[in-house]
């Protein structure tokens, strides 16, 4: 049976410090079956209607400037409980919070700078998946 889907990026500074492969072996590694993927670069425009419900934060112009920064890979990935274990995966927002071993803890730099993004709810994680990718694009 099909499990449920997050989406997830692999963000500028993870992409810049050449680690796209370490992430996508352990997304492979912890059990996510890839059923999108591509490589690409948001425009200020596009990553600011994805960051779109952080518009009163105070680090949302930062965050925009950074996630269209330089190119980031999307997918959307499958497994039981996908939302919840990639964030487990991903570890805290804060990478010297981040549980050892997790992503953000090996990756990331700093708080803005976090190396992965996740989806937070199922019903996000579909909204985000279809603003990346068509149907056809999903197997
Ligand atoms: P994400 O959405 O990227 O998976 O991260 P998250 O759920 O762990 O954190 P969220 O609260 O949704 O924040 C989205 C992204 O905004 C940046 N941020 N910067 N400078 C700051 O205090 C700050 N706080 C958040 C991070 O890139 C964070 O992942
Ligand atoms: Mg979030």
């Amino acid at each position: 049976m099909a499990g449920n889907r997050t989406f997830t990026m692999i963000k500028p500074d993870a992409v810049r410090n050449g680690n796209i492969g370490n992430i996508l072996a352990m997304i492979n590694q912890a059990g996510f079956r890839i059923v999108a993927m591509k490589y690409t670069k948001l425009s200020p425009e596009k990553a600011g209607e994805f960051y779109a419900v952080h518009k009163e934060r105070p680090f949302y112009g930062e965050l925009v400037e950074f996630m269209s920064s330089g190119p980031i890979v999307a997918a959307a990935l499958e497994k039981d409980n996908a939302v919840a274990d990639y964030r487990t995966l991903s570890g805290a927002t804060n990478p010297a919070e981040a549980e050892e071993g997790t992503l953000r803890a090996l990756y990331a730099t700093s708080i803005g700078e976090n190396a992965v993004h996740g989806a937070d709810s199922d019903e996000n994680a579909e909204n985000e998946i279809a603003f990346h990718f068509s149907r056809y694009e999903q197997f």
